[in-house]
């Protein structure tokens, strides 16, 4: 199979080896929960390339490892056993998508592959009506930890919560999920993001965008126009350590900040202060939420089913590229400046 290997740590021209001619992974005997899947689409995600730069290829359980994170494709074995109970709906011929888990990552199991081995409680099958290359997006990484944020800002489709929400970097493979299904659910919507991106942002469902590069101190903005109608959730994607800083001017009391960015990839000194310092010795009075995605089947199902009752319209695709061109498109991820999702056309189908 064609595949993309990595071989070193370093930038995607350093680190990534194209092969024309890999071994297809078989499914080991041993373990009852894995299947091989023929990928036909990939798509990208920040995480890709910090991987990249960080995870070591070296390792004696991770020789070669693929990366990518995001697939769709077709079920093409199952084990020889039948699977766990709670996996049993999955059938050969099955056009499934989802995102690795954790463990498939540090394995070096990735989806910039032709065929994948995969756990298939990461898996979830793509529902009719869906094209595959926007049902990567909407099940991969940038769709799941779009549902888990709303999830964990507590809000449920059907709830009738009148709430206002902030979403920063709404422009991202996150963001843009984010807008539409917060919109979708009746939320009032205040996206940030940049002039270049604010027509898009404002056609996913945004009530209100604020360009963070001619507001400038981006808090200093929301202070003065939200300080009389705060904010009931702020959903950061950019990891604004001074838009918590300043939340009580803008965020009700009871209000959830909620931020995919930071933690160890900017030092753990400020996630820990956000999460343990009490207000008494300076820490900020609102509440503080940082995830990693466990990225699982389940996940991948329910951004599926908001894509399918039109919560989510579209998964913004800012470009494509065919497997064979796997640096370029990792060295537009790099430029940290997509409009929604860059695909990878593993397969070469529509
Ligand atoms: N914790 C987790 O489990 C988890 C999961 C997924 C993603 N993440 C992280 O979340 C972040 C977003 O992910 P993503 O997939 O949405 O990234 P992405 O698609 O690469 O985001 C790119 C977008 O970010 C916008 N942007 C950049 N700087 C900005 C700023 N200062 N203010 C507002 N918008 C800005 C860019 O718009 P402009 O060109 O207009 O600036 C661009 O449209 C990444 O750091 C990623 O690593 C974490």
């Amino acid at each position: 199979m064609r595949a993309w290997t990595t071989t070193c740590l370093g930038s995607p021209r350093q680190a990534l080896s194209f092969q024309p001619t890999r071994p297809v992974p078989s499914l080991p005997p041993t373990n009852p929960r894995l299947v091989l899947i023929r990928v036909t689409h990939s798509a990208l995600n920040p995480a890709d390339l910090v991987l990249l730069h960080t995870a070591p290829p070296w390792l004696p359980f991770r020789r070669s490892p693929v990366p990518g994170q995001d697939f769709v494709g077709e079920v093409v074995a199952l084990p020889a056993n039948p699977l766990p109970a709670e996996l049993r709906g999955l059938r050969v011929g099955d056009r499934v998508g989802g995102a690795t888990g954790l463990w498939d990552v540090a394995l070096g199991r990735g989806s910039l592959a032709e065929y994948m081995v995969i756990d298939a409680g990461s898996v979830a099958v793509v529902p009719e009506g869906i094209e595959s290359r926007q049902a990567v997006g909407l099940m991969g990484i940038a769709g799941q930890t779009a549902v888990e944020m709303i999830r964990r800002a507590g809000f449920v489709p059907g709830d009738g919560k009148v709430a206002r929400v902030l979403v920063n970097g709404a422009s991202g493979g996150v963001g843009t999920v984010l807008v539409q299904a917060l919109k979708g659910m009746g939320k009032e919507v205040v996206a940030v993001c940049s002039a270049a991106n604010a027509e898009m942002v404002r056609e996913l469902g945004a009530d209100e965008v604020i360009d963070y590069k001619v507001h400038d101190p981006l808090e200093r903005h929301l202070a003065a126009e939200f300080g009389e109608k705060q904010f009931d959730a702020i959903l950061d994607c950019v990891g604004n350590q001074a838009l918590y800083a300043h939340s009580p001017g803008y965020l009700k009391p009871d209000g959830k900040f909620i931020s995919i960015v930071g933690g160890w990839s900017q030092g753990i000194i400020p996630y820990a202060r956000n999460k343990l310092l009490p207000v008494f010795l300076g820490g900020v009075p609102r509440s503080f939420h940082m995830f990693l995605l466990s990225a699982s089947g389940e996940t991948a199902k329910k951004a599926a089913q908001w894509f399918k009752q039109g919560l989510i319209k579209q998964v913004p695709i800012d470009s494509e590229f065919p497997l064979e061109q796997g640096i370029e498109a990792f060295e537009k991820l790099a430029t940290k400046r997509a409009k929604g999702k860059i695909i990878i056309n593993v397969a070469g189908t529509s």
